[in-house]
């Protein structure tokens, strides 16, 4: 046998190989068995090759030929000849060439793998989870890994360039408020005290800034305990960076770079910078949504106005309540059948909304609904101009006296009617930088106020005065990174300064003392020389899933947790023994109530 080294890789033949002697090393991704002729799809991490055994040229190997089975570990040893142009491949980069084997070596075999290990497979995602290291096997599964890889590397290349340095925080450390649950490290040389993971290395980086290092990155586990989503895991990875002595502007246009770099050099896609950018109250104004898809158009009508004065009872006590009344325009849409409209109804209720109308415009002219007869001609003709209506369309309303209703249910529905109707190109790329945040949000729950990004997030100059008395009126320097309606990445310009710090922590109803104990250490930096500063944080996952067009983090992930924050191939989280609880000083009550049953 010989012990020829690894020579090319599978997915890299070509035309101009052919003649070549090589020695490959793979996987057995296909075999077929033509009587005379044995044809093995070789693959490995670059791609699929053809190898051809024949009882002439193969020799011994022939028998091994007849034996392999997929997924078993081989070595070929061959030539490289040129396929009959009747048997070109052209769904296959190697598809002009084939191996002719002169010896084929079995490194190890393969049990019958539990699914097809190919693109596209339907395969529920459980199994594949479970087996993970046969999911990654998959050539997509190997494409998303190596773009994420890729996207690092172009952004650490990029940052590089641009004067920051990598430096890493730690991962036991003391919680940080991203508005999540923290994961929690039980000490064991400190009794009954915790460490947190970190929901993200904010504090860390800034005390950085004030440590002189001016730009800062990091590629980085961030840890949250929170609801799962398609885009959502319990651990994720940013690219976290933070600045000095940089405006808003100045660190946008640095940031769009970064943006541009990456989409050029992975895919190759030039993009347009700047991007543009429109202000939080735009965005939910126009879309009903902080992060809006403006791969479509489809705005929110806001027509209190046009309505003003109708018969329809419901609009009426809406806009006496101070509330409002708006609607969508789904173009060309109104022959909608009535099932449908019932359920959007339905739709719509998930947001809040308490009911639905709508309005049709036959192509023929007139208007048909149900609701139609409370509306006077001058309202029809109103309502025409403020959500720009032409023959054909159908308009959607929902009224609320609350704004935020009103926002995300339309907003919701927006989405919907696009998906429906297929208006979404899912080729483009729609960025947008979303500004000037408010600062707070008001917690109903809790009857308080909470930051809306997080609280080291610095409030504009003009509204310092109002954060004590009016905290609902403050905006921040706040921006997110909007594409294709994902929240991309999130930053802001920061507090730098003691008593505007203490403030805000008051105003989201931390003690001094509470401030003191769980931020003290921070607040005490700033009085030795801090800098002005800002930064942001890229979900690196999500940029990923985009670039990769994929629908959930977890296929850009190599090992991601499921819904209910498990890995099925590791079982983790898993039980530990008492002993190991005993010496973390931990009795869970799980553990007390079983001790007890004995
Ligand atoms: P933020 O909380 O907005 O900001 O997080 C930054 C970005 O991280 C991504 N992200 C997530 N991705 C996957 N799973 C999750 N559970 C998850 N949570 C967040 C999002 C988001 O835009 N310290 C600040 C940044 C800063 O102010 O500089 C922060 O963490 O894409
Ligand atoms: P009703 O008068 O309750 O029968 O409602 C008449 C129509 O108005 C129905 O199509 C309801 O879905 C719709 N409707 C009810 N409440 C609202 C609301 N808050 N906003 C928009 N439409 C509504």
């Amino acid at each position: 046998m010989s012990n020829a080294k690894r020579s090319h890789h599978c997915g890299d033949l070509r035309r101009q190989d052919a003649g070549a002697a090589v020695v490959l090393c793979g996987w057995v991704a296909k075999r077929r068995d033509h009587g005379g002729l044995i044809f093995i799809d070789m693959r490995d991490r670059s791609g699929i090759v053809q190898v051809v055994a024949d009882p002439e040229t193969s020799g011994s190997s022939f028998k091994i030929a007849e034996d392999i089975r997929n997924e078993y570990v081989i070595k070929v040893l061959g030539k490289v000849r040129l396929r009959d142009e009747d048997t070109i491949n052209e769904n296959l980069s190697t598809g002009e060439v084939e191996v002719v084997a002169s010896e084929i070596q079995v490194l190890n075999k393969a049990k019958t793998p539990p699914f097809y290990i190919q693109d596209g497979i339907d395969t529920d995602e459980n199994l594949r989870l479970k087996y993970r290291y046969l999911d990654l096997r998959r050539p997509e599964m190997q494409k998303n890994l190596m773009l994420r890889h890729k996207v690092a590397k172009l952004m650490r290349d990029y940052l590089d360039e641009h004067g920051f340095l990598e430096i890493e925080t730690p991962m036991l450390t003391k919680s940080t408020p991203e508005g999540a649950r923290d994961y929690l490290v039980p000490s064991r040389v400190n009794p009954g005290k915790f460490y947190a993971l970190p929901q993200s290395p904010q504090i860390f980086k800034q005390l950085l800034m004030v440590a002189g290092y001016e730009r800062y990155f990091q590629i980085v586990r961030c840890f949250r305990d929170e609801d799962l989503r398609a885009d959502r895991q319990p651990e994720f990875t940013q690219l976290d960076m933070e600045m000095s002595f940089m405006d808003v502007d100045e660190i946008l246009t640095l940031i769009e770079g970064l943006i541009a770099h990456v989409f050029k050099g992975a895919l190759g896609k030039e993009l347009q910078v700047p991007f543009a950018r429109m202000t939080w109250d735009e965005a939910m104004d126009k879309y009903g949504s902080d992060k809006p898809d403006l791969r479509f158009a489809m705005p929110l009508y806001d027509v209190g106005e046009a309505v003003r004065g109708c018969d329809f009872q419901v609009f009426n006590a809406v806009l006496e309540a101070g509330g409002q009344v708006k609607c969508i325009n789904v173009k060309g849409d109104a022959n909608i059948p009535r099932r449908e409209l019932d359920g959007l109804v339905k739709f719509v209720g998930i947001y809040g909304a308490k009911g639905m109308a709508w309005l049709q415009f036959p192509e023929e002219g007139g208007v048909k609904s149900s609701i139609a007869k409370f509306f006077g001609p001058e309202h029809i003709e109103a309502l025409k101009k403020a959500a720009e209506v032409e023959p054909g369309d159908l308009l959607l309303f929902v009224a609320d006296s609350k704004r935020s209703v009103v926002a995300q249910s339309l907003g919701a529905l927006r989405l919907e009617m696009a998906k429906r109707r297929k208006l979404i190109d899912p080729d483009k790329l729609a960025f947008t930088w979303v500004v000037d945040f408010p600062m707070f949000e008001y917690n109903e729950e809790e009857k308080r106020w909470d930051a809306m990004h997080h609280p080291f997030t610095s409030p504009r100059e003009e509204d310092l005065p109002l954060l004590l008395t009016e905290p609902g009126k403050v905006y921040a320097k706040a921006y997110d990174m909007v594409l294709n309606g994902t929240e991309i990445g999130g930053g802001s310009i920061r507090i730098h300064r003691r008593d505007v710090q203490k403030a805000v922590f008051s105003a989201i109803g931390l003690s001094d003392e509470q401030a003191q104990e769980k931020f003290g250490f921070m607040m005490n930096a700033f009085e030795y020389g801090a800098p002005p500063h800002g930064g942001l944080a890229f979900g690196l996952d999500r940029l990923v899933m985009i670039m990769a067009q994929r629908d959930s983090i977890r296929d850009v992930i190599a090992f991601p947790k499921t819904q209910s924050a498990a890995c099925l191939m590791t079982q983790a989280p898993n039980e530990v023994d008492a002993k190991q609880l005993r010496e973390l000083h931990i009795r869970p009550s799980l553990l007390a109530k079983k001790e007890k049953e004995k």
